[in-house]
């Protein structure tokens, strides 16, 4: 395969910036779930059920829409990858819960895209995993359920072999978190199995916002054994000081630029920042990024800073879409940037 996605499987239930309106939002679902400390603008927290359910609830009676589409971190990556028009073999590694909601069926969405799920264990016991992403005041702030993703360890152990296998058959394994508090050594294990395997497959890791602000042992080692890594300002902040020495390539995200970090060079690509006003909805904004990245190293490492300009167009575009509605733009954005790569900003 081109390029296999080893991640969680979440609902995404997204407030759009335009609905809101500007109301104090956070505050409300602060009082209305009691969660202490309160939310912090901008972070992501992990909640139990009954928090999910309280925030739901609140935001209904405040009238706010909401817009249910599947996600979690690679497997947005691997969406927009599919979006793309260019016929990659795309595959997931995960748990899927059951969705609460009729409408999003996790595995027929997989199935409707045509990634492969042989690796994706179902189990309808649990919910599936629910990020609930709030927009207040230019800032998005994530709730999240970890439901069934919490299997995942068990599912990467129990189904070792067959993983590892396919994992090493491709050529590019991106791997993202899963919030489990086993998950990051079995994913370890998983890798370093991987990688004495293919020495030539390429891991790409975006450890997301939980595991950069408090990684365990094993998201570090990780990092450190990954070849790219893909990290926001924030993220990247957190994590530097504690990977001295990185042998992989650092991307790291800034509104205005992205700059690619080896050891002893850094380049930069800008980009006119969007307005609060333009952005509608940043959720997974770095994952569609992560796509045009993926794509280049899926056929050449060397490809790498065509993959980031790529990126930052899908980037753009996706930023000024609620969830997924824009991603019908991204065949053609893809086209005219490999007619014309000089030409998109
Ligand atoms: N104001 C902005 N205008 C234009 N591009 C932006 C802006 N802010 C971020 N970007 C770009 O959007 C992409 C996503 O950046 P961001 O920092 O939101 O990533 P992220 O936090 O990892 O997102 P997520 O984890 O939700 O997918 C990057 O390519 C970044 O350069
Ligand atoms: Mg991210």
């Amino acid at each position: 395969m081109d390029v296999v996605g080893v991640g969680a499987l979440n609902l995404d239930l997204i407030t759009g910036a335009s609905a809101v309106g500007g109301s104090p939002l956070l505050a409300r679902i602060d009082a209305h779930t009691g969660l202490r400390p309160p939310l912090e603008s901008g972070s992501e927290r992990l909640v139990e059920e009954p928090a999910v359910r309280a925030a739901l609830e609140c935001l209904r009676a405040e009238g706010v829409p909401l817009t249910p589409e599947l996600g979690g971190s690679a497997f947005n990556a691997l969406h927009a990858l599919a979006r793309l028009g260019r016929g990659l073999r795309l595959g997931y590694v995960s748990v899927a819960g059951s969705s609460p909601l009729e409408a999003v069926d996790p595995l027929a969405v997989l199935d409707g895209l045509g990634i492969d799920r042989s690796l994706v264990l179902p189990d309808p016991e649990r919910l599936c995993g629910i990020c609930l992403s709030v927009h207040d005041g230019g800032e998005r702030t994530l709730l999240t359920h970890t439901g069934a993703n919490t299997g995942i360890a068990g599912h990467v152990r129990r189904n070792f072999e067959e993983i590892a296998g396919t994992l090493a058959g491709a050529r590019v394994v991106h791997v993202t978190s899963f919030l489990d508090p086993d998950g990051g050594a079995a994913l370890r294990r998983l890798l370093d199995a991987v990688r004495e395997r293919s020495p030539r497959t390429i891991v790409t890791f975006d450890p997301g916002h939980a595991w950069s602000t408090a990684p365990s042992d094993d998201v570090l080692a990780m990092a450190a054994a990954s070849d790219y890594l893909l990290l926001n300002e924030r993220e990247f902040t957190d994590l530097a000081p504690l990977l001295p020495g990185l042998r992989g390539t650092a991307v790291v995200k800034y509104p205005d630029r992205v700059e690619v970090r080896r050891p002893g060079s850094v380049e930069r690509w800008t980009h006119r920042p969007l307005r609060d006003g333009e952005i509608e909805d940043a959720t997974g904004a770095g994952d569609v990024f992560a796509a045009g990245v993926l794509a280049a190293l899926a056929a050449n490492r060397a490809l790498l800073g065509a993959g980031v300009r790529l990126g930052m167009a899908l980037a753009a575009h996706k930023l000024r879409h609620v969830g997924a509605r824009g991603h019908d733009g991204f065949r053609a954005i893809t086209g005219d940037f490999l007619r014309h790569p000089s030409r998109v900003r």
